[in-house]
């Protein structure tokens, strides 16, 4: 549908600017709050129309966090976060209800997102009779088209989640998002829980029914393999802060934060005779508590020099559309290898 259209030319479906999300620490019986944690912490991005940004990093960044806080399942601390133009960060839940179906969330695990006391068909059923969008003959109508479209029997219907494969119970969790017309799916690690054979099937069903709806994703995954697959465009998370954004080519042919570098060394080559040398992680993931000052990233860095621990690099565009946030990436380049400091 909006193939034709170049990527930049197209609608935004959603806008987040200088999105926070901070966990209040309680401690004692009094609960005191005696800190906060850092789990998001200023984030921006844009999604057009048709467009997959995938946001992807260690276990514990943010992601999930940013998803949620998106949905406005979480309370942002701060930022915007706009949809089809609307900023919805701090409507009232009345308010937010119309909002509601512009916008629609796909789990990762199918097994727990499923109300297992529902039929099939109640399941999809359950968001066009919420939203007063078909009753009799058409939801019926509707939800055969649903299962249908995401490659399920209508017969289906009948069924009750456990009778179903995880692969089938993805596809159902499809259908449910899908049920209210959305222009934004928001989807939080979906594959990640299914066999590796059946995820590829379920990518490229999320990829086929963006091609014909035009759907957004922000696409949420550890996992690189899956993220070069579908994403249009990649932004790696560090500790609640977007280190790197660039189209997929771009990133993938081209990392230009260490970080990246360093998550791209430890994934696993497609082809084992290809030697790429490894930029291995030292140590842990600094807790999001305490996120060390500076770049956020500097005490596993092996590029680290003493600007990198007292000053927060901004995320700049050092390559068309390729930005970074790191001060030894200088706008224009040269983007050779960096030296070494230890
Ligand atoms: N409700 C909460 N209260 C307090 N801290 C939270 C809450 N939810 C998440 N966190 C913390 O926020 C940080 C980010 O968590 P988040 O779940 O967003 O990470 P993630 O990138 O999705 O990780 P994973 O890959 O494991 O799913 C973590 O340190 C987590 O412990
Ligand atoms: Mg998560």
């Amino acid at each position: 549908m909006t193939n034709s259209i170049p990527m930049s030319e197209r609608e935004t479906v959603l806008q987040v600017k200088g999105l926070k999300k901070h966990f209040p620490v309680h401690r004692g019986v009094l609960s005191r709050v005696v800190g906060q944690v850092y789990a998001v912490d200023g984030v921006s991005f844009t999604i057009r129309q048709g467009e997959t940004l995938c946001l992807v990093g260690e276990s514990g960044c943010g992601k999930s966090t940013v998803a949620k806080t998106v949905m406005r399942l979480l309370e942002p601390t701060a930022g915007t976060i706009e949809v089809n133009g609307v900023d919805i960060s701090d409507l009232s839940e009345s308010k937010l209800r119309a909002h509601r179906r512009q916008m629609q969330i796909v789990f990762q695990d199918p097994y727990s997102s499923l109300n297992p006391r529902l039929s099939a068909g109640a399941i999809v059923s359950e968001p066009l009779t919420n939203f007063d969008l078909a009753t009799g003959a058409a939801l019926a109508e509707r939800i055969a088209e649903l299962f249908e479209r995401v490659g399920l029997r209508p017969e289906a219907a009948a069924k009750y989640p456990h009778e179903f494969s995880g692969g089938q119970r993805q596809r159902l969790g499809i259908a449910r998002a899908l049920a209210v017309n959305p222009s934004l799916i928001v989807a939080d690690e979906p594959v990640s829980a299914l066999d590796v054979s059946v995820q590829a099937q379920v990518l490229n069903l999320l990829i086929d029914l963006q091609e014909d709806l035009g759907l957004a994703y922000l696409f949420v995954s550890h996992d690189l393999g899956v993220v070069e697959h579908i994403g249009h465009r990649i932004a790696v998370m560090y500790l609640g802060r977007i280190v790197e954004t660039a189209d997929n080519a771009d990133l993938f042919g081209t990392p230009l934060h260490p970080y990246t570098e360093a998550l791209l060394a430890a994934a696993p080559l497609p082809d084992p005779t290809i030697k790429r040398e490894r930029l291995i992680l030292q140590g842990d993931v600094p807790s999001p508590v305490r996120p060390p000052p500076g770049c956020h990233f500097h005490t596993r860095c092996p590029y680290a020099v003493d600007r990198c621990r007292s000053e927060t690099p901004p995320l700049a565009e050092v390559a068309p559309d390729h930005w970074v946030a790191c001060h030894l990436r200088p706008v224009g380049g040269p983007f050779g290898p960096l030296s070494r400091t230890i």
